[in-house]
């Protein structure tokens, strides 16, 4: 499946509930959205939940990914939410909660064989399995589930994220050997900002493409930090200057700052301008 041209650095959860929260959703920058019908609906909610999100979808949400996290298939509502979003034209993908293997993820594709799928990877199966859920056909992108994960082995908060650090890093590899997306876990502590912006810089430098956050003032920095540098802008250029100059004069390897620059870096900050643009581009 080839990836849609769409960025990821920002990945808001809203509880489908909220009506407020769906309307003012709309005039945030967050690149995706992620209408929540699971753990942020209480269970006499969620049948409402559903209806109110059904009419909230035609609302404009511009460029950003309209993605919705329906139940479990195991719980009592996960069969009623695939079915009022399986066809449902203004849903991007369906995110499936407590993906353990593949074969979760058929029985969805039974039900919702339109629809490209996203896993929550938050259980010891999952990073044990990831890379088979990542090699689905219907799958599309991977969720950290850090809260959840961390329930079920036990760990604990660390600012380091240390005990994570193996599930985090079994998923991403995943996620990249089937060039699928792959977006980190939620920091709870919505009022601290340098704690965000901390967890948000060492999920970038592993290769996630984004961060899933729980509220409006998380969206900006996790843009900020996902986005590339001016620094880190004007370094890629400088590399493929200096790499056509070595080019040119009938050499393989260019040095700059010290450093060599070789036909892979030249790949990478193209990547890196390439971001750019289309963060320019979902400005205008
Ligand atoms: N998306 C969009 N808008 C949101 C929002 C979200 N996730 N969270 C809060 N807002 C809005 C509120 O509606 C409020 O809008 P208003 O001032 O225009 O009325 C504004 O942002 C400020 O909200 P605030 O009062 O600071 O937050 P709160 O105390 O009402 O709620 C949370 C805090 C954490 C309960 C709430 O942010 C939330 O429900 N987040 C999502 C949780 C979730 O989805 N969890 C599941 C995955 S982990
Ligand atoms: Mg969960």
């Amino acid at each position: 499946m080839t990836q849609p041209a769409r960025l990821y650095r920002s990945v808001l959860y809203i509880p489908a509930s909220k009506e407020r929260a769906l309307e003012k959703a709309m005039s945030l920058p967050a690149d995706a959205i992620i209408f929540d019908l699971e753990d942020a609906v209480a269970p006499d909610e969620k049948a409402q939940a559903r209806l109110i999100l059904d009419a909230a979808l035609y609302d404009d949400f511009g460029h950003r990914a309209r993605i919705v996290r329906v139940n479990a298939l195991d719980t009592a509502w996960g069969r009623d939410d695939i079915a009022a979003f399986a066809n449902h034209d203004r849903v991007d993908a369906l995110l499936i909660p407590k993906v353990n293997s593949p074969a979760d993820l058929e029985a969805v594709v039974a039900l919702a064989p339109a629809k490209p799928l996203w896993a929550m990877m938050e259980t010891a199966q999952a990073m044990l399995n990831a890379a088979a859920i990542a090699g689905h056909p219907a799958l599309q992108g991977m969720v950290m589930g850090t809260n959840d994960l961390a329930k079920e082995i036990g760990s604990r908060f660390r600012a380091d994220r240390l005990p994570m650090q193996a599930g985090l890093g079994l998923c991403l590899l995943a996620a990249k050997a089937y060039g699928k997306i792959i977006i980190d876990g939620v920091f709870n502590a919505f009022k601290d900002e340098q704690g965000l912006l901390a967890e948000c810089e060492q999920g970038r430098d592993m290769g996630f493409d984004g961060k899933t956050v729980i509220h409006p003032a998380q969206v900006q920095i996790a843009n900020a930090a996902f986005a590339p540098s001016e620094a880190e802008l004007d370094l890629a250029r400088r590399q493929i200057e200096a790499f056509e100059a070595a080019v040119g004069a009938g050499q393989g390897v260019a040095v700059l700052d010290g450093k060599i620059v070789e036909n892979l870096h030249v790949v990478m900050a193209q990547r890196t301008l390439a971001k750019a643009e289309a963060i320019a581009a979902m400005a205008d």
